[in-house]
């Protein structure tokens, strides 16, 4: 369970320069030529798993694996229900809000997180 990931925006710990250097730099070659995450926008008939492969799965990878590594790992995560869907709805310290999630959709997406 990298440190890094058990951060949410809750959080008391400062990330350590290097940590956020290496995040921010990530995060560039993730962001560059596509219109940015926190664009999307569900549609009627999707499913959580659809809901992650179109918001979710760019940065955590395939089932939450993490798309560097361990890096952006988020399966297994010790976070409640509750943190995740308030890190969707305010967004992290580099991860992206998520405004167009109702409430419901970020609850069904912590659970869908949780049981990955
Ligand atoms: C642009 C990259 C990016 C996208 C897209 C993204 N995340 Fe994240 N996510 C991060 C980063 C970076 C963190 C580390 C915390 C932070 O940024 O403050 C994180 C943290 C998390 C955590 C916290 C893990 C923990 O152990 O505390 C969860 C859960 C999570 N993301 C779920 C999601 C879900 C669900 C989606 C899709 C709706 C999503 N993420 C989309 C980058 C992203």
């Amino acid at each position: 369970m990298p440190v890094f990931f058990s951060m949410t925006t809750q959080s008391s710990k400062p990330m350590n320069t290097m940590t956020r250097l290496i995040a921010t730099s990530f995060l560039t070659a993730i962001l560059s030529g596509c219109g940015g995450p926190d664009d999307f926008t569900p549609t009627e008939n999707m499913t959580a798993a659809d809901i992650y492969n179109g918001a979710c799965q760019a940065c955590h990878g395939a089932n939450g694996g993490g798309k560097f590594g361990f890096l952006f790992q988020i399966a297994g995560t010790e976070s409640s229900m509750e943190e995740i869907a308030g890190l969707l709805k305010d967004g992290g310290h580099i991860m992206p809000s998520f405004p167009n999630l109702s409430d419901e959709e970020r609850m069904i997406m912590a659970a869908y997180i949780k049981a990955l």
